[in-house]
């Protein structure tokens, strides 16, 4: 199986911002470990904190045939029509993923605007989120 993981805005900065609440490990740690879990699969991974860089991220995912893309979007999650334009544009599944439960935090969190084009979404877990979502597409 080949699996695509996007992080977007700020998630680069994990481990160093926020450690409460997006743990203290950095986002390549993280990245290795998910690597590990999926050892038997193609795993590649993208992180930006551009928006568009992210569209042509997901548009690419078609021609070069993954089978499915975890995404955490970030703070883009809330508002990024562009974001999920893309994602309605591809015929590669996506799994909405965060790695806080985003409904116990600020009402803004609440909102997504990506998620009625996902296939699912995974949130609360931590790091887990990446490896919970990875496995859906197992099932
Ligand atoms: C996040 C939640 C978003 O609300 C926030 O803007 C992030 C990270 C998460 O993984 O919990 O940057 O997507």
């Amino acid at each position: 199986m080949k699996l695509l993981f996007i992080n977007g805005v700020n998630l680069n900065m994990t481990g160093i911002r926020e450690k409460g609440v997006y743990g203290v490990q950095s986002l390549d740690d993280i990245n290795a470990e998910i690597a590990a879990h999926f050892k038997g699969d193609t795993c590649e991974f993208f992180q930006s904190n551009i928006e568009g860089e992210i569209c042509t991220q997901i548009q690419e995912s078609m021609q070069e045939g993954f089978d499915g893309i975890i995404l955490n979007a970030g703070a883009f999650t809330h508002y990024s029509y562009a974001i999920r334009d893309a994602i309605a544009s591809v015929n590669v599944p996506v799994v909405e993923v965060h790695m806080s439960n985003v409904h116990s935090r600020e009402e803004f969190r609440h909102k997504s605007v990506i998620s009625e084009v996902c296939k699912g979404v995974i949130c609360g877990f931590g790091k887990n989120s990446y490896i919970l979502a990875g496995e859906s597409f197992k099932l």
